[in-house]
Protein backbone atom coordinates (compact mmCIF):
# COMPACT_ATOMS: atom_id res chain seq x y z
CA UNK A 1 0.00 0.00 0.00
CA UNK A 2 1.45 3.53 -0.87
CA UNK A 3 1.43 5.67 2.22
CA UNK A 4 3.58 9.55 1.95
CA UNK A 5 5.56 10.15 4.94
CA UNK A 6 6.06 12.83 6.89
CA UNK A 7 3.61 16.11 6.83
CA UNK A 8 2.28 15.21 3.54
CA UNK A 9 -1.12 13.56 2.92
CA UNK A 10 -1.84 9.75 3.04
CA UNK A 11 -2.70 8.52 -0.46
CA UNK A 12 -4.87 5.69 0.15
CA UNK A 13 -8.56 6.16 -1.43
CA UNK A 14 -8.24 7.72 -4.79
CA UNK A 15 -11.92 9.15 -7.05
CA UNK A 16 -11.19 9.54 -10.59
CA UNK A 17 -14.28 11.99 -12.16
CA UNK A 18 -14.87 10.51 -15.79
CA UNK A 19 -14.64 7.29 -17.01
CA UNK A 20 -13.51 7.79 -20.48
CA UNK A 21 -9.62 8.96 -20.00
CA UNK A 22 -10.37 8.37 -16.19
CA UNK A 23 -10.08 4.12 -17.09
CA UNK A 24 -6.44 4.17 -17.82
CA UNK A 25 -5.76 6.24 -14.24
CA UNK A 26 -8.36 4.45 -12.43
CA UNK A 27 -6.38 1.06 -13.79
CA UNK A 28 -3.00 2.02 -12.52
CA UNK A 29 -3.85 3.35 -9.52
CA UNK A 30 -5.74 0.23 -8.58
CA UNK A 31 -2.92 -2.15 -9.93
CA UNK A 32 -0.47 0.24 -7.68
CA UNK A 33 -2.84 -1.18 -4.65
CA UNK A 34 -4.92 1.96 -4.40
CA UNK A 35 -8.35 1.74 -3.66
CA UNK A 36 -10.30 3.37 -6.75
CA UNK A 37 -13.40 5.29 -7.33
CA UNK A 38 -14.32 5.39 -10.88
CA UNK A 39 -17.52 8.40 -11.20
CA UNK A 40 -19.04 9.25 -14.27
CA UNK A 41 -22.85 10.13 -15.14
CA UNK A 42 -23.23 7.92 -18.05
CA UNK A 43 -23.80 4.17 -17.11
CA UNK A 44 -22.34 2.93 -20.29
CA UNK A 45 -19.16 4.98 -20.28
CA UNK A 46 -18.26 3.08 -16.62
CA UNK A 47 -18.81 -0.31 -18.47
CA UNK A 48 -17.03 0.62 -20.96
CA UNK A 49 -14.57 1.56 -18.94
CA UNK A 50 -14.43 -1.63 -16.96
CA UNK A 51 -14.46 -3.84 -19.57
CA UNK A 52 -11.58 -1.80 -21.57
CA UNK A 53 -9.70 -2.02 -17.87
CA UNK A 54 -9.87 -5.66 -17.77
CA UNK A 55 -9.01 -6.38 -21.15
CA UNK A 56 -5.79 -4.22 -20.87
CA UNK A 57 -5.15 -5.70 -17.26
CA UNK A 58 -5.50 -9.44 -18.98
CA UNK A 59 -2.91 -8.35 -21.83
CA UNK A 60 -0.75 -6.85 -19.00
CA UNK A 61 -0.91 -10.07 -16.57
CA UNK A 62 -0.03 -12.28 -20.35
CA UNK A 63 3.17 -10.86 -19.86
CA UNK A 64 4.08 -11.37 -16.07
CA UNK A 65 5.76 -14.31 -14.87
CA UNK A 66 3.72 -17.21 -13.04
CA UNK A 67 0.85 -19.67 -13.05
CA UNK A 68 -2.30 -18.71 -15.28
CA UNK A 69 -4.40 -18.92 -11.79
CA UNK A 70 -1.54 -15.99 -10.19
CA UNK A 71 -2.54 -13.93 -13.58
CA UNK A 72 -6.35 -14.32 -13.46
CA UNK A 73 -5.69 -13.56 -9.44
CA UNK A 74 -3.77 -10.31 -10.47
CA UNK A 75 -6.51 -9.58 -12.95
CA UNK A 76 -9.27 -10.08 -10.42
CA UNK A 77 -7.69 -8.64 -7.14
CA UNK A 78 -7.04 -5.28 -9.57
CA UNK A 79 -10.64 -5.06 -10.85
CA UNK A 80 -11.79 -5.65 -6.64
CA UNK A 81 -9.84 -2.18 -5.84
CA UNK A 82 -12.46 -0.07 -8.68
CA UNK A 83 -15.86 0.80 -7.54
CA UNK A 84 -17.71 3.05 -9.76
CA UNK A 85 -20.56 5.25 -8.78
CA UNK A 86 -22.94 7.61 -10.95
CA UNK A 87 -22.67 10.56 -7.86
CA UNK A 88 -19.34 12.39 -7.95
CA UNK A 89 -20.37 14.14 -4.25
CA UNK A 90 -20.99 11.05 -2.63
CA UNK A 91 -17.86 9.11 -4.85
CA UNK A 92 -15.26 12.08 -3.54
CA UNK A 93 -16.58 11.45 0.29
CA UNK A 94 -13.33 9.05 1.10
CA UNK A 95 -10.82 10.33 -1.64
CA UNK A 96 -7.56 11.78 -0.39
CA UNK A 97 -6.86 11.96 -4.10
CA UNK A 98 -9.52 13.07 -6.64
CA UNK A 99 -8.40 13.02 -10.70
CA UNK A 100 -11.05 14.83 -12.57
CA UNK A 101 -10.36 13.34 -16.21
CA UNK A 102 -13.74 14.58 -17.44
CA UNK A 103 -13.90 16.56 -21.26
CA UNK A 104 -12.45 19.75 -21.94
CA UNK A 105 -14.61 21.87 -21.23
CA UNK A 106 -14.17 25.22 -18.47
CA UNK A 107 -17.03 25.77 -17.15
CA UNK A 108 -17.87 21.59 -16.58
CA UNK A 109 -14.50 21.68 -14.99
CA UNK A 110 -15.36 24.52 -13.00
CA UNK A 111 -18.86 23.05 -11.79
CA UNK A 112 -17.58 19.95 -11.12
CA UNK A 113 -14.60 21.41 -8.72
CA UNK A 114 -17.23 23.18 -7.25
CA UNK A 115 -19.06 19.60 -6.42
CA UNK A 116 -16.16 17.79 -5.57
CA UNK A 117 -14.71 20.84 -3.16
CA UNK A 118 -17.88 20.73 -1.10
CA UNK A 119 -18.24 16.69 -0.63
CA UNK A 120 -14.40 15.98 -0.27
CA UNK A 121 -12.33 15.77 2.79
CA UNK A 122 -10.48 19.28 3.79
CA UNK A 123 -7.37 17.82 3.13
CA UNK A 124 -7.91 15.65 0.20
CA UNK A 125 -5.89 16.86 -2.92
CA UNK A 126 -7.65 18.26 -5.51
CA UNK A 127 -6.17 17.86 -9.31
CA UNK A 128 -7.20 18.07 -13.03
CA UNK A 129 -6.05 15.57 -15.90
CA UNK A 130 -6.44 18.76 -18.38
CA UNK A 131 -4.80 18.60 -21.52
CA UNK A 132 -4.88 22.43 -22.59
CA UNK A 133 -6.84 24.66 -20.48
CA UNK A 134 -4.90 26.47 -17.46
CA UNK A 135 -5.31 25.15 -13.76
CA UNK A 136 -5.24 28.70 -12.85
CA UNK A 137 -8.50 29.01 -15.08
CA UNK A 138 -10.19 26.05 -13.64
CA UNK A 139 -9.13 26.60 -10.39
CA UNK A 140 -11.48 29.92 -9.87
CA UNK A 141 -13.74 28.75 -7.78
CA UNK A 142 -12.07 26.43 -5.69
CA UNK A 143 -11.48 28.00 -1.94
CA UNK A 144 -8.35 26.43 -1.53
CA UNK A 145 -6.11 26.82 -4.03
CA UNK A 146 -3.21 25.30 -2.53
CA UNK A 147 -4.36 22.15 -2.50
CA UNK A 148 -4.80 21.56 -6.45
CA UNK A 149 -2.52 20.47 -8.50
CA UNK A 150 -2.60 19.06 -12.29
CA UNK A 151 -1.59 15.21 -13.21
CA UNK A 152 -1.32 15.00 -16.80
CA UNK A 153 -1.40 11.43 -18.23
CA UNK A 154 -0.98 10.16 -21.33
CA UNK A 155 -2.47 7.25 -23.62
CA UNK A 156 -2.72 4.67 -23.20
CA UNK A 157 -1.93 5.35 -19.60
CA UNK A 158 -1.07 1.77 -18.34
CA UNK A 159 2.00 1.73 -21.28
CA UNK A 160 3.13 5.43 -21.58
CA UNK A 161 5.63 6.08 -18.94
CA UNK A 162 5.28 9.42 -18.08
CA UNK A 163 3.17 11.56 -15.58
CA UNK A 164 3.67 15.77 -16.12
CA UNK A 165 2.86 17.37 -12.48
CA UNK A 166 1.73 21.09 -12.81
CA UNK A 167 1.65 23.15 -9.63
CA UNK A 168 -0.29 26.70 -9.92
CA UNK A 169 1.59 29.50 -8.16
CA UNK A 170 -0.85 28.66 -5.62
CA UNK A 171 -0.32 24.71 -5.39
CA UNK A 172 1.38 23.99 -1.89
CA UNK A 173 5.05 22.37 -1.57
CA UNK A 174 3.34 19.46 0.40
CA UNK A 175 0.56 19.38 -2.49
CA UNK A 176 3.42 19.10 -5.13
CA UNK A 177 5.53 16.58 -3.17
CA UNK A 178 2.40 14.37 -2.39
CA UNK A 179 1.61 14.35 -5.96
CA UNK A 180 5.10 13.60 -7.51
CA UNK A 181 5.17 10.71 -4.76
CA UNK A 182 1.74 9.26 -6.02
CA UNK A 183 3.49 9.64 -9.82
CA UNK A 184 6.25 7.53 -8.29
CA UNK A 185 4.01 5.27 -6.45
CA UNK A 186 1.94 4.44 -9.61
CA UNK A 187 5.51 3.82 -11.82
CA UNK A 188 5.16 6.41 -13.64
CA UNK A 189 8.56 8.98 -14.12
CA UNK A 190 7.23 12.63 -13.26
CA UNK A 191 7.89 15.69 -14.82
CA UNK A 192 7.17 19.21 -13.71
CA UNK A 193 5.74 21.87 -15.52
CA UNK A 194 4.04 25.22 -14.42
CA UNK A 195 0.86 25.77 -15.60
CA UNK A 196 1.33 26.90 -19.09
CA UNK A 197 -0.53 26.10 -22.13
CA UNK A 198 0.32 22.26 -22.77
CA UNK A 199 2.39 21.95 -20.09
CA UNK A 200 5.64 20.42 -21.85
CA UNK A 201 4.65 17.13 -24.06
CA UNK A 202 1.37 18.60 -25.57
CA UNK A 203 3.22 22.32 -25.96
CA UNK A 204 5.19 20.54 -28.59
CA UNK A 205 2.90 17.33 -29.92
CA UNK A 206 -0.38 19.46 -30.73
CA UNK A 207 1.68 21.82 -32.83
CA UNK A 208 3.87 19.25 -34.43
CA UNK A 209 0.57 17.33 -35.45
CA UNK A 210 -0.73 20.01 -37.10
CA UNK A 211 2.30 21.13 -38.56
CA UNK A 212 2.23 17.62 -40.39
CA UNK A 213 -1.63 18.54 -41.53
CA UNK A 214 -0.21 21.73 -43.21
CA UNK A 215 2.66 19.95 -44.59
CA UNK A 216 0.17 17.66 -46.28
CA UNK A 217 -2.51 20.28 -47.21
CA UNK A 218 0.61 22.37 -49.01
CA UNK A 219 0.85 18.44 -50.94
CA UNK A 220 4.23 18.29 -50.02
CA UNK A 221 4.01 15.19 -49.18
CA UNK A 222 1.63 11.87 -48.70
CA UNK A 223 -0.03 10.98 -45.28
CA UNK A 224 1.85 7.36 -45.66
CA UNK A 225 4.83 8.81 -46.46
CA UNK A 226 4.80 11.27 -43.44
CA UNK A 227 4.05 8.94 -41.11
CA UNK A 228 6.53 6.27 -42.65
CA UNK A 229 9.42 9.24 -41.88
CA UNK A 230 8.61 10.07 -38.71
CA UNK A 231 8.56 6.54 -37.56
CA UNK A 232 11.71 5.66 -39.24
CA UNK A 233 13.56 8.53 -39.45
CA UNK A 234 12.59 10.12 -36.04
CA UNK A 235 11.69 6.54 -34.53
CA UNK A 236 8.52 7.77 -33.53
CA UNK A 237 5.97 4.57 -32.54
CA UNK A 238 3.52 6.49 -34.53
CA UNK A 239 3.73 8.99 -37.14
CA UNK A 240 1.37 12.07 -36.89
CA UNK A 241 -1.50 11.15 -38.48
CA UNK A 242 -1.77 7.68 -36.94
CA UNK A 243 -0.99 9.35 -33.47
CA UNK A 244 -3.86 12.15 -34.47
CA UNK A 245 -6.45 9.31 -35.34
CA UNK A 246 -5.10 8.14 -31.94
CA UNK A 247 -5.73 11.21 -29.37
CA UNK A 248 -8.87 12.15 -31.61
CA UNK A 249 -9.14 15.00 -33.80
CA UNK A 250 -12.01 16.39 -32.17
CA UNK A 251 -9.65 16.70 -28.85
CA UNK A 252 -6.77 17.65 -31.34
CA UNK A 253 -8.67 20.92 -32.60
CA UNK A 254 -10.28 21.55 -29.38
CA UNK A 255 -6.88 22.27 -27.73
CA UNK A 256 -5.83 24.44 -30.83
CA UNK A 257 -8.92 26.06 -31.02
CA UNK A 258 -8.62 27.15 -27.11
CA UNK A 259 -5.29 28.30 -27.59
CA UNK A 260 -5.53 30.17 -31.05
CA UNK A 261 -8.50 31.94 -28.86
CA UNK A 262 -6.46 32.89 -25.90
CA UNK A 263 -3.69 33.55 -27.95
CA UNK A 264 -4.89 35.10 -31.17
CA UNK A 265 -1.54 36.40 -32.15
CA UNK A 266 0.59 33.37 -31.99
CA UNK A 267 0.64 31.42 -35.67
CA UNK A 268 1.67 28.19 -33.49
CA UNK A 269 -1.52 27.88 -32.99
CA UNK A 270 -3.28 27.75 -36.04
CA UNK A 271 -6.34 26.23 -36.76
CA UNK A 272 -6.41 23.41 -39.55
CA UNK A 273 -9.22 23.60 -42.42
CA UNK A 274 -8.97 19.68 -42.47
CA UNK A 275 -8.98 18.92 -39.23
CA UNK A 276 -11.87 21.34 -38.98
CA UNK A 277 -13.67 19.34 -41.93
CA UNK A 278 -12.85 16.34 -40.52
CA UNK A 279 -14.32 16.59 -37.04
CA UNK A 280 -17.84 18.56 -39.08
CA UNK A 281 -18.00 15.20 -40.92
CA UNK A 282 -17.79 13.06 -37.60
CA UNK A 283 -14.91 11.49 -38.65
CA UNK A 284 -12.69 11.53 -35.07
CA UNK A 285 -10.48 9.00 -35.82
CA UNK A 286 -9.61 5.66 -34.41
CA UNK A 287 -12.98 6.14 -32.24
CA UNK A 288 -15.13 6.93 -34.74
CA UNK A 289 -13.38 4.47 -37.10
CA UNK A 290 -12.38 7.24 -39.68
CA UNK A 291 -10.44 10.12 -39.44
CA UNK A 292 -7.15 10.85 -41.17
CA UNK A 293 -7.24 7.11 -42.18
CA UNK A 294 -10.18 4.21 -42.08
CA UNK A 295 -10.32 1.73 -39.62
CA UNK A 296 -13.13 -0.09 -40.76
CA UNK A 297 -12.61 -3.49 -41.00
N1 LIG B 1 -3.09 -1.92 -22.04
C1 LIG B 1 -2.14 -2.86 -21.89
N2 LIG B 1 -1.21 -3.15 -22.80
C2 LIG B 1 -1.22 -2.43 -23.93
C3 LIG B 1 -2.17 -1.40 -24.17
C4 LIG B 1 -3.12 -1.17 -23.16
N3 LIG B 1 -4.07 -0.22 -23.28
N4 LIG B 1 -1.92 -0.85 -25.39
C5 LIG B 1 -0.85 -1.49 -25.89
N5 LIG B 1 -0.44 -2.43 -25.02
C6 LIG B 1 0.71 -3.31 -25.14
C7 LIG B 1 0.44 -4.49 -26.03
O1 LIG B 1 -0.04 -5.61 -25.29
C8 LIG B 1 1.81 -4.79 -26.62
O2 LIG B 1 2.61 -5.54 -25.74
P1 LIG B 1 3.73 -6.54 -26.30
O3 LIG B 1 4.56 -5.74 -27.27
O4 LIG B 1 4.49 -6.95 -25.09
O5 LIG B 1 2.95 -7.61 -26.95
C9 LIG B 1 2.47 -3.41 -26.68
O6 LIG B 1 1.72 -2.56 -25.81
C10 LIG B 1 2.44 -2.85 -28.05
O7 LIG B 1 1.09 -2.79 -28.49
P2 LIG B 1 0.63 -3.10 -29.96
O8 LIG B 1 1.46 -4.23 -30.53
O9 LIG B 1 -0.85 -3.27 -29.93
O10 LIG B 1 0.85 -1.78 -30.78
P3 LIG B 1 2.08 -0.81 -30.83
O11 LIG B 1 3.37 -1.53 -30.81
O12 LIG B 1 1.79 0.12 -31.95
O13 LIG B 1 1.97 0.02 -29.48
C11 LIG B 1 1.23 2.01 -28.51
C12 LIG B 1 0.82 0.71 -29.18
C13 LIG B 1 1.75 1.70 -27.09
C14 LIG B 1 -0.04 2.84 -28.42
C15 LIG B 1 2.36 2.72 -29.36
O14 LIG B 1 1.96 2.78 -30.70
C16 LIG B 1 2.66 4.11 -28.88
O15 LIG B 1 3.37 4.31 -27.91
N6 LIG B 1 2.11 5.12 -29.59
C17 LIG B 1 2.28 6.53 -29.21
C18 LIG B 1 1.30 6.87 -28.15
C19 LIG B 1 1.43 8.30 -27.71
O16 LIG B 1 2.20 9.10 -28.22
N7 LIG B 1 0.62 8.67 -26.72
C20 LIG B 1 0.54 10.02 -26.22
C21 LIG B 1 -0.58 10.70 -26.89
S1 LIG B 1 -0.76 12.36 -26.32
C22 LIG B 1 -1.70 12.22 -24.96
O17 LIG B 1 -2.15 11.17 -24.54
C23 LIG B 1 -1.96 13.50 -24.22
C24 LIG B 1 -3.38 13.95 -24.35
O18 LIG B 1 -3.56 15.05 -23.48
C25 LIG B 1 -3.78 14.36 -25.76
Amino acid sequence: MFTTKCAMQNIRNVAVVGSGHGSGIAQVSASSGLNVILTDVKQDSIDNAMKSIHKSLTRISKKQSGSDKEKADYVTLTMSRIKTSNNVSTAVTDADLVIEAAIENIDLKRGLFAQIEQSAKKDAILTTNTSSLCLEDIAKGIDDKTRFGGLHFFNPVPMMKLLEVIRSDQTSDETYATLIKYGKAIGKTTVSCKDTPGFIVNRLLIPFLFEAVRMYEREDASMTDIDAAMRLGASHPMGPFELADYVGLDTCKFIMDGWATKYPDNPTFAPSPLIDALVSEGKLGRKTKEGFYSYKK
